[in-house]
């Protein structure tokens, strides 16, 4: 008994992929190519489909907590495009644990990681109350290890009553370095098992000129990061800045936290990025972001009301003092940062370094820190063929905020001692 479609709208270049029965569907694809939307609403349609009673989906991103702001979201979203005002009727979404379920066929979706053992345990004792667990998307895929991948593999077996059902496992990930192992089990072999699948952002006909005008951008000035993210060709990050940091669920009480602070980054053609920093035990916590593009100065603090705390402290680029008095007139405690002078070292070397000496613990819905410290790097010399000691200047504006938030822990000597009040408290 599926209800009446309402806005849901699908790419063609997908078509394959969602009439494909192979075990192995894997889709590699540059940045908005369609991948996540378009998979997710391929599972939502034949989970809501009686023709595919008994059939449950497990949703698998490295790190567990990162589900809810993507997998999770995506699959609800789908939901409503499918469904509109029918959606809960047709679907119980739960928040938590973070499952959904068809009400009109009782197929469910479950939501999993494969950081460490115990998650990996959890994995392995998933059972089901009707029917099978037959279909697992893994988002983000490169992140998993070949071992990760093996176990849930393994958790596919077995007679299944209704004949219209198929095991099979899907991937999504952009192809982040052609010495991956995906690349060599599922591309460079051959098999009658596996479905493999490319999409770049062109092929995605929901992409607004904005974006594209980015992506032109990112051609220019990281062309190897275009080559992978503009393109989907198996290329290289190498040369990873940041490796210091993790995905967590941390606090948000600011009273867990020896200090706090907001850091931002000013951007229009770039994205606008605003961060809730804190400081605990010499590490650094994220606690939660705005990233916006194409959005003028009062259209972004009114995005911001409510997100950010007006008693923390906002450190942001000392050179746009027009902004800053901006966000002062509604009682943001907004400063400049300005450029210390450094004897050798370049200032932002000196910032990276302050940062390698520590860990920082990032709240998942962060999402675009997240993805701009995955791909953030060191400049290629290719003639000497050696990283420089220079960033590629290019999908950092959430880094930036980062930095600019810290300014007044890292240049403390003695943070210990300080005034406390100074930083929101
Ligand atoms: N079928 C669709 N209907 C409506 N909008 C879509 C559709 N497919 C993609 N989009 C739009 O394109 C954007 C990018 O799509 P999506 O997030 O699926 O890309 P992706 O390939 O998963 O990218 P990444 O590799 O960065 O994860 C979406 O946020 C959405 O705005
Ligand atoms: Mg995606």
């Amino acid at each position: 008994m599926v209800k009446k479609r309402v806005k849901v709208k699908w790419n063609r270049i997908f078509k394959p992929v969602n009439d494909c029965k192979k075990r192995y569907r894997i889709l590699k694809g540059s940045a908005g190519s369609g991948k996540s939307v378009n998979i997710a609403q391929d599972y939502i349609k034949k989970l809501s489909d009686e023709k595919y009673k008994g059939a449950n989906l497990l949703v698998v991103r490295k790190v567990d907590e990162s589900n809810r702001d993507s997998t999770f979201a995506e699959l609800q979203g789908a939901i409503y495009r499918l469904f509109g005002e029918d959606a809960e009727r047709v679907w119980k979404i739960n928040q938590s644990p973070l499952s959904l379920e068809c009400k009109t066929t009782g197929n469910r979706i479950i939501f999993r990681g494969m950081k460490d053992d115990k998650q990996r345990e959890k994995v392995k004792s998933i059972s089901v109350k009707q029917g099978k667990l037959t279909w697992i998307w893994i988002e983000e895929a490169t992140e998993l290890t070949e071992a990760d991948v093996d176990i849930l593999d393994d958790r596919l077996r077995g007679e299944l009553d209704n004949p219209n059902l198929f095991y099979q496992m899907t991937f999504t990930f952009n192809p982040v370095s052609s010495t991956h192992w995906i690349k060599s089990k599922y591309f460079d072999t051959k098999h009658e098992d596996i479905f493999t699948h490319h999409s770049t952002y062109l092929n995605n006909r929901f992409i607004d000129d904005a974006y594209h005008r980015r992506m032109m951008m990112r051609k220019e000035r990281d062309p190897d990061g275009y080559e992978i993210y503009g393109l989907g060709n198996w290329g290289e990050v190498g040369g990873q800045i940041f490796t210091n940091w993790e995905v967590k669920e941390i606090s948000q009480n600011p009273n867990d936290y020896e200090y706090t602070s907001i850091g931002q980054d000013f951007g229009f053609n770039h994205a606008n990025a605003i961060l809730t920093l804190a400081y605990k035990d010499e590490d650094i916590y994220v606690l939660n972001e705005l990233y916006l593009y194409e959005k003028d100065t009062n259209e972004i603090i009114e995005e911001a009301e409510g997100k950010f705390d007006k008693k923390i402290h906002m450190y942001c680029d000392s050179a746009e003092a027009d902004r800053i008095k901006m966000w002062k007139k509604v009682r943001y405690r907004a400063s400049g940062v300005s450029k210390e002078q450094t004897t050798g070292k370049k200032y932002i070397n000196v910032q990276i370094d302050w940062f390698k000496q520590r860990r920082i613990y990032i709240h998942p819905s962060c999402k675009n820190l997240i993805k701009e410290l995955s791909q953030w790097k060191w400049k290629f010399d290719d003639k000497t063929s050696t990283y420089l000691d220079e960033p590629v200047p290019f999908f950092d504006d959430a880094i930036a905020a980062m930095r600019y938030g810290v300014e007044p822990w890292r240049k403390s000597k003695k943070l210990k001692s300080m005034d406390i009040s100074k930083f929101g408290f």
